[in-house]
């Protein structure tokens, strides 16, 4: 386990590691600003994943873009739709990733139970999340 100073850093750090030039990296779109910023930084390319028209992933579309990619940031609770993607389309996802060489960045950093419970298991997954109150500054 890697300990960060926020989910921005984490996610600096996982993609940067993962992500070689030309490789193509996933997140949703709309999804948070931050993913392109990182996977460019990287050298990688950045692709967006069209949400449905209520704002959730379409499996099968995913399974599709997910051919050739090499890292998934799957952000839920969505950052800024606040959609919550149902276990079983995380699970499909991760699934998928892990027989296709897709490492999946679960970017729980918007799920305020995400320090307690985890939503996604398999080995491949890389865990962002912030506390939902910053810990207490010692006093001088
Ligand atoms: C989805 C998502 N990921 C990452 C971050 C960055 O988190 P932090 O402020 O802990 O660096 C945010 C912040 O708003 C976010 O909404």
């Amino acid at each position: 386990m890697i300990v960060t100073a926020g989910a921005g850093e984490a996610l600096y750090v996982a993609i940067t590691t993962l992500v070689r030039e030309g490789e193509r990296v996933l997140f949703q779109d709309p999804g948070f600003v931050s993913y392109e910023a990182c996977t460019v930084l990287a050298g990688g390319r950045p692709e967006g994943v069209p949400l449905t028209p209520d704002l959730r992933l379409d499996v099968e579309a995913c399974k599709e873009q997910m051919d050739g990619a090499r890292v998934f940031v799957l952000n839920s609770p969505g950052n800024p739709t606040g959609t919550v993607e149902s276990e079983e389309t995380i699970r499909a996802i991760v699934e998928y990733g892990n027989d296709h060489g897709v490492t999946i960045i679960s970017d729980e950093s918007t799920n305020t139970s995400s320090m307690t419970k985890s939503i996604t298991a398999p080995p491949v997954t890389v865990m962002t999340s912030s506390p939902s109150t910053p810990p207490a500054r010692p006093t001088p």
